[in-house]
């Protein structure tokens, strides 16, 4: 949902602001600009498209100035075009503004600046700001920016600067992430880490109604309201190489082929004679005393709530519902002091998500957040944080991160059942073991469907629709899949519970049209036979995805995608890896654009 970036320092900004844009285009990608500050004037650059767009903008112009801010956009007000790409100017060309967020009060703003003779160049609500901001500027910037942040409806977060103090940039977050990076005489302001991880693993993590005034020298943070903030550094642990590509030819591809890694260390020193989860406060009076798990999320972490959902049911016994964020506060949720609320957020930073987070601590419950970002907003506001360690996540298609979210909630329903008492040692003991395991399973996974599922794919170029069926957990991982799918391939796909079919989609199934048919679960198996029999029956193409051996299921696909044979519970981990790479080859078979889907953004902190 936009990037924005910030630089002040001693080196000519504009590289290291275009190496920020492009490790921040995963959150938006329709028009980028810059703004730099050079002999006493601002340089302004801004295109329609991608970053690569607005590099040859820069071409005979590249100011050496060591001041500057960009942005790279996905655009809620005002179509992607170049007027609409920030940075926004003031009236006189000396202030820019770049904007993550969407500023709700714009059009009264706007009418109010109009009155008073502002020109307006853009439909975007972010230029209100720069206008604000030059009628408010009387000598300091940041006391400006307080000032009109103090007015400013909706959420935020701003990069701000003027010819009249070169060296200073002024930020300012409220409900959208910024974060401030530390180095030796040069500063930064990003949106996301990796934008800055090149140059400096020091940072301030702002908090929500915090300012920092940034200079190459020093950072200052102050509230909003102008009272001085003592911000511990937070160091970064994920190193530069982290979020580069590595070799392969696109991130969702590397993030793929890093799951049996990104699950080693996520279950780095948590097994141990049993789970070991230090970060959940959770004694086992408390947790016996649980009779109610929310889980909320969006898009993929969603679907791996689903998943959890399944787990805290089938091994803690404790009843689970899950919710899509955005609809989680509209249906005036029945959660009450005592009951459990888990946030499941990649990012750490999705608007809905975050909201939901709120609405669960405003009723009282205990949360608790599963993310992958550390010193997120979700991770600092719920009482209690279990990360991922899936390293930073680039692709806007979310792989790594997904599995890793499944392999925590996995961690926890276990925890939970141990500590209610539901799971007998040698049980435990068992899944312990398995869990050991699935780092190199994962490893086989890849290999063993790697060349099937570019085959498969690479007759689909053509193709409008593919069903995916399943029961159970394979409905949880069905949804994934299709989602997947069409994200980045753009083939419609759509998931339902195998037995569900019947009742209307099934009309749509007719000769040549793929089901993928998950069947994964053995007490489920002879109901998913029959279930791929019926689609069979009307012509449908099956790609069963089954556990390796299992003759009876893969006797009625037309092709097969294996998993080892797991215990149930443990195989959505594995069974997403060959829905991934089914996505991806069909999205490079068509052409597209994996890394940067049409129309999306990585990171969704609008609501
Ligand atoms: C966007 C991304 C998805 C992601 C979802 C939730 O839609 O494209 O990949 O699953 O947001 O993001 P979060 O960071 O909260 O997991």
């Amino acid at each position: 949902m936009c990037g924005i970036v910030g630089y002040v320092g001693r080196r000519p900004a504009l590289p290291i602001l275009l190496d920020g844009l492009r490790r921040l285009e995963y959150r938006g990608y329709d028009s980028a600009g810059v703004a730099v500050l050079h002999d006493g004037r601002l340089t302004v650059a801004r295109a329609k498209g991608k970053i690569v767009a607005l590099e040859p903008r820069l071409h005979g112009v590249s100011p050496t100035g060591t001041t500057g801010i960009g942005h790279t956009r996905w655009a809620t007000h005002g179509a992607p075009s170049e007027a609409n790409a920030h940075p926004h100017l003031d009236c006189t060309g000396g202030l820019a503004v770049v904007h993550n967020g969407i500023i709700e009060n714009y059009l009264e703003l706007k009418d109010a600046l109009l009155l008073k003779g502002h020109r307006f160049l853009s439909e975007t609500d972010t230029e209100v700001i720069s206008h604000l901001l030059e009628d408010a500027y009387d000598g300091s910037l940041e006391v400006a920016v307080r000032q009109v942040a103090t007015g400013l409806r909706g959420s935020f977060a701003l990069a701000v600067t003027c010819v009249r103090e070169p060296g200073l940039v002024v930020g300012v977050r409220r409900g959208s992430p910024l974060v401030v990076g530390l180095s030796s005489g040069e500063s930064f302001l990003a949106s996301d880490i990796p934008a800055i991880l090149n140059y400096t693993r020091d940072t301030y993590i702002l908090d929500d109604g915090e300012v920092a005034v940034v200079t190459p020298d020093a950072v200052r943070v102050l509230t909003i309201d102008g009272r001085p903030v003592l911000k511990p550094v937070f160091h970064v642990t994920w190193a530069p190489e982290h979020a580069e590509r590595g070799g392969y030819p696109h991130f969702m591809l590397k993030e793929i082929h890093e799951q049996p890694r990104a699950l080693a260390d996520t279950l780095a020193g948590r097994i141990e004679r049993g789970i070991r989860l230090d970060e959940l406060d959770l004694g086992p009076d408390a947790a016996k005393a649980l009779d109610r798990v929310f889980l909320t999320a969006c898009g993929t972490a969603y679907h791996a709530a689903l998943v959890g959902k399944h787990l805290l049911e089938r091994l803690a016994r404790v009843p689970a519902e899950v919710d899509v964020a955005s609809e989680f506060r509209y249906r005036d949720p029945l959660v009450r002091p005592g009951d459990l609320a888990i946030l499941v957020s990649q990012s750490g930073e999705t608007a809905d998500t975050l909201e939901a987070l709120r609405e669960c601590r405003r009723r009282g419950a205990r949360t608790l957040a599963i993310t992958n970002v550390m010193g997120s907003s979700v991770a600092r506001e719920a009482d209690t944080a279990l990360y991922t360690r899936a390293g930073p996540e680039i692709a806007v298609a979310s792989t790594k991160a997904y599995t890793t979210q499944i392999l925590v909630l996995t961690l926890l329903a276990l925890k939970l059942a141990e500590l209610r008492g539901r799971l007998e040692p040698a049980s435990l003991s068992a899944y312990v073991g398995a869990l050991t395991r699935l780092p190199d399973m994962a490893r086989s996974v890849l290999d063993a469907n790697d060349a099937a599922t570019r085959e498969l794919a690479a007759a689909w170029t053509e193709r409008d629709d593919v069903f995916f069926i399943g029961r159970g957990l394979d409905h949880a991982l069905a949804l994934e899949g299709q989602l997947k799918l069409k994200e980045i391939s753009y083939i419609h796909a759509e998931a339902y519970p195998a037995g569900e079919l019947k009742h209307g989609t099934l009309a749509l199934v007719v000769e040549g049209v793929p089901v993928i048919a998950l069947a994964t679960q053995v007490a489920l198996r002879e109901k998913m036979a029959s279930n791929i029999t019926e689609v069979k029956a009307r012509g449908a193409t099956v790609v069963g995805v089954v556990r390796e051996g299992d003759r009876d299921i893969a006797r009625h696909c037309d092709h097969l995608l294996t998993v080892p044979p797991v215990e149930g519970l443990l195989v959505p981990v594995l069974a997403a890896i060959p829905l991934q790479l089914l996505a991806y080859h069909a999205a490079v078979a068509r052409g597209c654009d994996v890394d940067k889907p049409r129309n999306l953004a990585k990171s969704v902190t609008v609501e």
